[in-house]
Order: structure tokens, then C-alpha cells, then sequence
């Protein structure tokens, strides 16, 4: 393949012997006539093929490029050649960036980026959601101007990002507290990240409140306890009433021993694996167990029937499904006054395997049924307190049942009793 220089000395030469041969055929004015003609006849394919070059370069859109002979024709190619690389580098960069924007979308925090007046340049969709941005509508708007909150104003006025800022009742329903904090980046611009702390907000408070709840639980056993103790030291009392107080002390540390223990058991519950699906629970022994359990704390004053209409025993923890099981035969016994009745039955159901504990007591409110898994909540809580409970008996229920893929499930009228199901399903089934 020529080179273009050496293609047009070619084209120059041509048109020289031509030129001369011309002059040689017929006469000198011919053969400069020829020449003349020639190069005119050049220079207009050249001009043309220009002018042509100039509109295409000049279109906003490279379309098409037009084919040609000779010089030209190298020329459109490889300008063709070049448009193409350009557009496939132009296609490349376009998907990187397509790419690079679904990655910030896809993130859980919300991002938004600020130009050096701190106008929106732009965000990705869950910082809308965090801070009530449309990204269409408010671009290049001060983002002072749409988050107003003073806590911000002044983090973003003061210029220190060491630390980011807490926002609460952030979004539209003002469900969100945000962490929120600028990095600047590049020639003066801000990157404002947001992190959704709602929930760890949340779990910060049920921390808080389960502290103050174990704290005031323990609290007053002991408060009782040093009232007595003091008593007991200061006043000269004969034997009975010393062994009065002894008791009602003892009475005391039995709360805090059980609420201890209570406790011990739902930290167990959270912290350790999930029971193996291998271990028999043998179920006419655990019926057995809480038959003498019921009526010990019964003492003869309720009509206690247990009844086992299956002998199919089910798979999990003999000590977790004892404890659970255990909690909702005392909470009937405790629960429903003297000379009630009190049915426990365990059977089969179309979806599984099912211990139900029904009573005749004082039945529990709507509203309160499906709070009573909460820790520490207590219906009343003075008659609960003087059967002794703690108000962990039920959240300790649900674990279990939790964790046995199993299911709690409530029924009660108020005056005329409750009824208690714990629905295994059918793959527990020994
Ligand atoms: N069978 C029932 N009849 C009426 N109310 C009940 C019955 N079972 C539970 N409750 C109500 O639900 C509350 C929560 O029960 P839960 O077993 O969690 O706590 P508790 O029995 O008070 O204490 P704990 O079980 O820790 O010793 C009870 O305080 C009581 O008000
Ligand atoms: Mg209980």
C-alpha cells in the first residue's frame, strides 16, 4: 500500500507525462493546455472532497463516512476509523459510568454530591429518601435550603467533618435518624453521606429499657429485704415473729434467685445455636413432669385435666420445651382463681403436632395479647408480682417457640378464660 505522500508525487507524475505527451502528440500549447486541465480537474476533486471534509467534521454527529477512490477514500477511512474508536471509547466510558451509578444506587447509604456553593449536583435515591430530595426538581438547589435542620446548618457552617452529625425524624413520614457526615473530595466539592441508624437506635433503647426494667425489678426484693433485715436487727422479737420475717425475707431472694435465673435463661435462648432436629423429647415423660409441677402449685384449689390424644413425641430440647411448656401450665395455675379448671392437651392438627393449655381465669384484654412476649410486661402487674412472676415467663415462650420453627398463638375473653397454643410443624414430629 502507497503512502498518501507518495500516492499524490504519483498523481503529479501521471499528470506530467500526460502533459508531455500531449505536448509531443500535437503541440507545446496542448501539452500546457493538458497540464492546466489536469491539475484544475485536481484541484476541484480536492476543493469538493474539502468542502465535504469540512461539513462532515463540522456536523455535531459523526453519521456516515462517505466512501471515495484514491486519496479521499484513505482520508474518509481513516477518519472513519478514528470516529469509531472514539465512539466505541465514548460507549465504554458511558457504561462505566451507568455501572459506577447503579453501584452508589445499590448502596444502603444515601449519597449526595455538593458543588463548591454546597448545590446539589447530585444524589443517589435513598439519600432522597433520607433527606426529602428530588433529585430532578431540586438539582443545583442549596442543600441548607431542603434540610433545614439546625443540627445540620451548623455542622455544614462550621466546617469541621471529623465527626459526622445525628439527624432524628428524618424523611418523609420522619421515620429515619441518620448518621450523617461530609467528606470533601476534589475542588471544593462535599460528599454528604447518610447511614440509616433507626434500628440501632432502637436496640439501643430496648437495651436501656431492659437495664432500668432488670434494675427496678431487682430493686424492689431488695428494698423489702433491707427493710427487714433492719427489723429484724433492731427490734427485740420473740421467735415467731423473727421466723415470720425470715420467711417473708426468704420469700424475697426466691424473686431475685428466680428472676436471675429467668434471666440467665433468655440470655441462653439468644446466644446459643438453634436446638438439633435429632434429640427425642420424650412426651408422655415431659406431660408427666408438668402434671406434678401443676399440681404442686395448684395445692388441690383448681381441677387440673392433662390429656394426650397422640403418642408421637417431637424433635428439639427437652429443657428449652420445658421451660416454655412449664411457664404457660403456671401462668393457668397462678393465673386462674381457686376452683377453676385447667386443661392441657397434646394432639395432632392438620399442620402439625400442638400442646394446648386452656383455662377458666380472668382471660387477658385484645390489647394487651399481643404485647405479652414483650420482657417484663405484665398484664397487672401487682397480681403478678404476688404469684411471684416476673414478667419473662412469656418472652421466654417465644424464643423456644422461635426456635422450634413453631408457632404461638392466643386466645382469650376476658372473664371467661385463655387458651394458649404452641403449634409445632409437621418436621418436628419424631
Ligand atoms: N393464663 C393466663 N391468664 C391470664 N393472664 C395471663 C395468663 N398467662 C399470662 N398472663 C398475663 O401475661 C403476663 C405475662 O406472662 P409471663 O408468663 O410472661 O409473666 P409472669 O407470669 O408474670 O412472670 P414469669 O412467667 O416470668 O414468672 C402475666 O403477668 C399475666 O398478666
Ligand atoms: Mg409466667
Amino acid at each position: 500500500m502507497l503512502s498518501l505522500r507518495t500516492r499524490l508525487i504519483v498523481i503529479f507524475i501521471i499528470t506530467l507525462i500526460i502533459s508531455w505527451v500531449m505536448g509531443l502528440a500535437f503541440s507545446a500549447v496542448t501539452g500546457w493546455m493538458s497540464a492546466v486541465i489536469c491539475l484544475a480537474i485536481l484541484l476541484v476533486h480536492q476543493l469538493w472532497h474539502a468542502s465535504k471534509l469540512t461539513q462532515l467534521l463540522l456536523s455535531p454527529s459523526y453519521g456516515e463516512v462517505p466512501g471515495a477512490l484514491g486519496i479521499w477514500g484513505e482520508i474518509y477511512y481513516r477518519l472513519h476509523k478514528l470516529v469509531k474508536g472514539w465512539r466505541d471509547q465514548v460507549v465504554e466510558v458511558e457504561q462505566q459510568h451507568q455501572r459506577f451509578i447503579e453501584a452508589i444506587q445499590a448502596s444502603p447509604n444515601g449519597v449526595v454530591m455538593l458543588n463548591e456553593d454546597d448545590q446539589i449536583e447530585w444524589c443517589n435515591a435513598i439519600a432522597g429518601k433520607h433527606f426529602g430530595i428530588n433529585p430532578r426538581r431540586d438539582a443545583m438547589q442549596r442543600i441548607t435550603h431542603i434540610l433545614r435542620k439546625p443540627a445540620f446548618v451548623q455542622y455544614i457552617v462550621r466546617q469541621n467533618y471529623r465527626e459526622p452529625v445525628k439527624l432524628t425524624g428524618m424523611g418523609d413520614f420522619e421515620q429515619f435518624s441518620l448518621e450523617v457526615q461530609i467528606f470533601p473530595y476534589g475542588d471544593k466539592q462535599k460528599l454528604v453521606l447518610s447511614q440509616d441508624i433507626s434500628q440501632i437506635e432502637k436496640s439501643d433503647a430496648m437495651r436501656r429499657d431492659f437495664v432500668a426494667n432488670v434494675s427496678h425489678e431487682l430493686k424492689t426484693p431488695l428494698t423489702v429485704l433491707a427493710g427487714f433485715l433492719e427489723t429484724v436487727r433492731e427490734l427485740d422479737l420473740n421467735q415467731d415473729d423473727r421466723d415470720k420475717y425470715l420467711e417473708m425475707m426468704s420469700v424475697q431472694t426466691g424473686r431475685m434467685k428466680t428472676l436471675v435465673e429467668d434471666l440467665l435463661t433468655l440470655a441462653k435462648l439468644e446466644g446459643n445455636p438453634e436446638p438439633p432436629v435429632s434429640q427425642v423429647v420424650n412426651m408422655p415423660n415431659m406431660l408427666s413432669r408438668l402434671k406434678l409441677d401443676a399440681e404442686g402449685l395448684s395445692q388441690g384449689q383448681h381441677q387440673i385435666n392433662f390429656q394426650s390424644q397422640t403418642d408421637k413425641n417431637i424433635l428439639g430440647d427437652d429443657m428449652e420445651l420445658y421451660s416454655a411448656f412449664g411457664n404457660l401450665v403456671s401462668n393457668a395455675v397462678r393465673y386462674t382463681p381457686e376452683g377453676g379448671k385447667i386443661d392441657i392437651l397434646w394432639q395432632e392438627t392438620k399442620d402439625g403436632i400442638q400442646l394446648c393449655v386452656s383455662d377458666t381465669g380472668p382471660g387477658i384484654a385484645a390489647e394487651h395479647i399481643p404485647r405479652l412476649t414483650e420482657r417484663f410486661y405484665r398484664v397487672d402487674r401487682s397480681r403478678s408480682r404476688e404469684t411471684g412472676g416476673t414478667g419473662l415467663g412469656m418472652a421466654i415462650v417465644k424464643h423456644v417457640i422461635n426456635r422450634h420453627h413453631g408457632e404461638l398463638k392466643i386466645e382469650s375473653t376476658v372473664g371467661l378464660g385463655s387458651r394458649f397454643y404452641l403449634l409445632f410443624p409437621k418436621q418436628r414430629i419424631a
